[in-house]
């Protein structure tokens, strides 16, 4: 089974061809993320624009690449939201125009179930296992989900306020580094003391799992604007934000494992799985037998077709009517309702 991806909702736009929801033919992103490193976030026109003239030529290149013309193709799985309404307008339009054009079935993907669903790409050999336990994390979403098949589980938490990726933008700009935030603050960290300034643990006392990173961004504020040592250390200031986005994804993920003790496996996913603190930190939290799975590649962390095609073909095994199910493009889509769907 052939599933052409595309992906647009925000300022990238990816189309790939994955075969069995694992195995990737090809994988094509162009981003005008580097438009935006000094504007501290995406412009919407601008990134809907520069999709418009980047979309086709993406698709033809995911096909050519993986070696196939359209009638090779089963079907095509498009992201359908939540992310930037425009952008996403210009995924589900061309997706709608290649269905029409080749005869294929279209299928419309939440935008985070295809982060969840980047633990399987290049899983070929060693298959990720039911019932796990999924950390999603990106620009956009944070969120905690108890998995008991890719069409079937529970949201145990999600963020109160900001994104744990939003956190590190915005905490990027405080320090002055450019845009994206994760990257940034994970590199000046690296030559940083981790434990040189101390921040609070946010929801400590609070018995849900759910997040919040605000707290952590106005202890930063202060931290640069009355610590008056901390100008002259950022990469330490960078070092002790960095470890405590981290120590608060992990204090959730450690709550949701005591309360669910049948969990096999824990997914880290989404654009903050790709930074490595958080990986080696979580993975020492792990009980013995628990495996901690991540992307395969950084390119499957951050936003990518790939992992729309792989989300696709998941939902055509579970639940084949999909493909007769209208959608529309919708900038707000709550994954809750489709995950419950058998
Ligand atoms: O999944 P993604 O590409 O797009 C959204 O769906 O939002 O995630 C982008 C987010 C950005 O906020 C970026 O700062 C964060 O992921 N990110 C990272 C790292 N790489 C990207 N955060 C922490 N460490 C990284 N290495
Ligand atoms: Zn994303």
């Amino acid at each position: 089974m052939r599933i052409l991806g595309i992906e647009t909702s925000c300022d990238e736009t990816a189309a790939a061809v994955v075969e069995n929801g694992c195995v990737v033919r090809s994988n094509v992103i162009a981003s005008s993320r580097e438009r935006f490193a000094d504007k501290g976030g995406v412009i919407p026109e601008e990134a809907a624009r520069r999709q418009v003239e980047c979309i086709m030529p993406v698709i033809e290149e995911a096909l050519s690449v993986a070696g196939y013309t359209p009638s090779d193709i089963n079907a095509i799985a498009v992201t359908k939201g939540p992310g930037l309404l425009g952008s996403l307008l210009v995924g589900t339009t061309s997706a709608r125009v290649c269905s029409q054009l080749w005869g294929k079935p279209i299928i419309g993907v939440h935008h985070t179930l295809g982060h969840l669903s980047s633990i399987w790409l290049e899983a070929e050999t060693d298959q990720p296992r039911f019932p796990a336990l999924a950390l999603t994390a990106s620009g956009g979403h944070t969120e905690l989900w108890l998995r008991l098949s890719h069409t079937r589980g529970t949201l145990l938490g999600r963020t109160r306020d900001d994104a744990a990726g939003e956190a590190f933008d915005k905490g990027a700009m405080l320090l002055g580094l450019s845009y994206p935030g994760g990257p940034s603050i994970a590199k000046a960290g690296e030559t940083g003391d981790a434990s040189a300034f101390t921040f609070p643990l946010p929801l400590k006392d609070d018995p849900s799992l759910d997040f919040s990173f605000s707290g952590l961004k106005t202890a930063l504020r202060y931290i640069l604007r009355d610590e008056p040592e901390a100008s002259n250390r950022l990469n330490d200031v960078a070092a002790s934000y960095e470890r405590s986005l981290c120590a608060h994804l992990i204090d959730r993920v450690e709550r949701a494992m005591a309360k669910h003790p049948e969990i096999v496996e824990v997914h880290l996913a989404g654009g903050v799985s790709a930074n490595k603190t958080l990986r080696t930190m979580l993975q020492s939290r792990l009980p013995q037998g628990v495996q901690l799975r991540c992307p395969f590649k950084t390119a499957y962390c951050t936003d990518n077709a790939a992992m729309i095609a792989a989300a696709g073909y998941f939902l055509l095994q579970e639940t084949p009517a999909i493909t007769t199910m209208s959608f529309d493009a919708e900038a707000s889509l709550s994954l809750e309702a489709a995950m419950t769907m058998e």
